[in-house]
């Protein structure tokens, strides 16, 4: 098949970054994002953990029901929903507050 095969188009992963990690090794959903960085985008391998399971269960030959999805993480700290809001206010850090109002 010609061309470059994306995979995870948030992290630009593509068919043979899928297959050059198997080679190496890394054959296990989880692996295979360290090694590869998919599913670690915006979308945090919604659009991409399918189809990635897929095509690893083709090249390993296992069924796709054998391969689990990866371990889902939260954010570092917890995100306060003011700072998605469109309050212009709202983008202030607590230690602005008061010193120009
Ligand atoms: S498409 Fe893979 S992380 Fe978004």
């Amino acid at each position: 098949m010609a061309g470059k095969i994306i995979l995870c188009r948030c992290e630009d992963m593509t068919l043979a970054d899928l297959v050059h990690s198997v080679e190496r090794g890394y054959a296990d959903i989880e692996e295979v994002k360290r090694y590869t960085g998919f599913g670690t985008g915006p979308c945090q391998g919604k659009e991409c953990l399918a189809l990635v399971a897929t095509e690893l269960a083709k090249i390993t030959g296992k069924p796709p029901a054998t391969i689990p999805p990866f371990t889902a993480r939260p954010p570092l700290a917890p995100t306060p929903l003011k700072l998605l809001a469109r309050d212009p206010g709202a983008h202030r850090f607590a230690d602005e507050t008061d010193a120009d109002e």
